[in-house]
């Protein structure tokens, strides 16, 4: 079968869905591939890169002729005319929101496979485009907001004075939101995060940022995706919405509910509130937005100095980086539909991700396809085949302080018959083991290898007196001496082992 990659008709459309190297991974599988002149010119691969890789470069009309199409965004009328009957179309086509595409798809006796309806489970990641431009997405967003901010996103200390760093507030934690707290903390922001789907939290606070909890009843997603709110979850949002972005420098918002308008989180007064010369990057903008005043596709300024940006080509603004991402989503794809690696494309019904992205077949509609259950959440635990253990009765707090008693009891009665010296000695000892037990409990595993490096100079101080005392005639001094000895020498030198261990770790060679 022959693959063609037409050029993207859409005005500034940068991407493309092929570049030379997964246009050859696709020559692998078994098929003849042709691009059409000037399709990958805004992604850096002019034509000779293809024609380099052993891609043959064509003109509009043999792209478009080919048995299977394989572009980024949906056809349009003009290009429907040009496939012929039979013929395959793959792109994203937001199906669910587009039924007259349906239609001209039936009308035109082609097969539409949607990139955008790959369901949301781990094996079908590979081909999940819109993971991949939402993660890039999510990083140019901030970039796009640190070259309209006027400010250095990291705080700094210098001898001229001191700067605060950039307060990000983003709003929905998926991909694009993920994407944008990591690059947003790695500049050096302080960044804080709301999502609706609780289950995010961790992976919020492990990209950096703070996690905005909101005291409202939200359940784990069934999907990955979030469901709408309530009437009662909005009011409880709302004002912290409100209050969070009063205080940001920059607002990233990203909510998304798959096949509604995006939601409206961000009033108009509450921008009104917010400081001249703070940014929101409304990355659901193609969705209406999340922002009162976002204009799609273009930067505004409000009356206060609220710069808003309504772009929505943040992924093709780094074309050439994700077209490669979205050319190699492609291959996965084909590899799922090649089994045979024949260059022969089949359809198996029987996988959930080959029926989730079928949108016509043949002519035929084949939308919408029926759901696909994943869930985000962890599984819940299964039930327990032993019988449960018994209720740990309460510690009585009367226990502590009879030992507390019978120790006292205990020094006392060693103290009468014990000289002065021991008695010190057995003092300091104990009081010893009192504080280096309450310190050490108290200090954070984090801190353990810092912790250690302090015992060590402890160990050191052991072995310098395990050394001095192992000559004494007293054999019981000495016996103890050379266990001194031993155990010390075993905690330092366990130390410098474990501390080049650690340090290999840090080795880029
Ligand atoms: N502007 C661009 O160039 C560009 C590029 C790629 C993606 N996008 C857009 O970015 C947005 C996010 O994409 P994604 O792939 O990360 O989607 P996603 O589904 O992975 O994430 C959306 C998140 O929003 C959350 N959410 C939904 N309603 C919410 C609410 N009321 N409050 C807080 N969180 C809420 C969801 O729980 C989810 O975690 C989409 O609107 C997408 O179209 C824009």
């Amino acid at each position: 079968m022959r693959i063609g990659i037409p050029r993207e008709a859409w005005p500034g459309e940068s991407l493309v869905a092929a570049t030379a190297k997964t246009a050859d991974q696709l020559v692998k599988l078994g098929y003849e591939v042709v691009v059409e002149s000037d399709a990958g010119q805004a992604a850096d691969q002019p034509d000779h890169v293809y024609e380099e890789a052993g891609i043959t470069v064509v003109d509009r009309a043999t792209a478009w002729s080919s048995d299977v199409v394989v572009k980024v965004n949906a056809p349009t009328d003009e290009e429907i005319g040009q496939m012929r009957r039979g013929a395959t179309v793959i792109s994203i086509m937001a199906p669910a929101r587009n039924p007259e595409l349906i239609d001209k798809f039936t009308d035109a006796g082609l097969t539409a496979l949607a990139m955008d309806a790959v369901p949301r489970i781990s094996r079908a990641q590979s081909m999940d485009v819109l993971s991949s431009m939402a993660n890039v997405a999510g990083y140019r967003a901030v970039i796009e907001a640190a070259n309209e901010f006027g400010r250095m996103f990291t705080g700094q200390v210098t001898a001229a004075g001191k700067t605060a760093p950039a307060r990000v507030f983003v709003v929905g934690a998926g991909v694009a939101g993920l994407a944008a707290i990591g690059a947003a903390s790695a500049m050096g922001a302080v960044v804080r995060a709301f999502d609706v789907r609780p289950e995010v939290a961790e992976q919020v606070e492990s990209m950096g940022a703070e996690f905005v909890k909101v005291d409202m009843k939200s359940e784990v997603s069934s999907d990955g995706y979030a469901r709408e709110m309530t009437a009662e979850q909005e009011a409880a949002t709302a004002l912290m919405y409100d209050e969070e972005a009063r205080n940001a420098d920059i607002v990233i918002t990203t909510a998304l509910i798959p096949g509604r308008p995006a939601p409206k989180l961000i009033t108009a007064e509450t921008i009104a509130a917010m400081r001249g010369g703070s940014v929101i990057v409304d990355m659901a903008a193609a969705n209406g937005g999340n922002a009162a005043l976002t204009v799609t596709g273009e930067r505004t300024v409000t009356d206060n100095g609220v710069v808003i940006l309504g772009y929505t080509d943040l992924a093709g603004r780094l074309a050439a980086q994700t077209s490669q991402l979205y050319g190699t989503n492609i291959v996965n794809l084909l590899k799922l539909l090649t089994p045979g690696k024949d260059g022969q494309l089949t359809l198996d019904f029987d996988d959930v991700v080959q029926r989730g992205i079928t949108v016509t077949l043949d002519g035929e509609s084949m939308w919408p396809p029926p759901p696909v259950q994943v869930s985000a959440a962890p599984a819940a635990a299964a039930p327990a085949a032993v019988a449960p253990a018994e209720p740990k009765k309460p510690a009585n707090p009367m226990t502590k302080v009879y030992a507390a008693a019978g120790g006292a009891v205990l020094f006392g009665v060693l103290a009468m018959f014990m000289g002065d010296q021991l008695l010190q000695q057995l003092t300091v000892l104990m009081l010893s083991v009192f504080v280096g037990y309450y310190v050490i409990s108290n200090v954070a595993h984090a801190l353990h290898t810092p912790l250690m490096a302090e015992t060590n100079a402890i160990s050191g101080i052991i072995l310098v007196g395990g050394i001095l005392q192992v000559g004494s005639p007293n054999l019981l001094v000495t016996l103890l001496s050379v266990v001194a000895i031993l155990v010390a020498s075993i905690n330092i030198f366990g130390g410098f082992l474990v501390t080049v261990r650690m340090l290999e770790m840090f080795r880029k060679d």
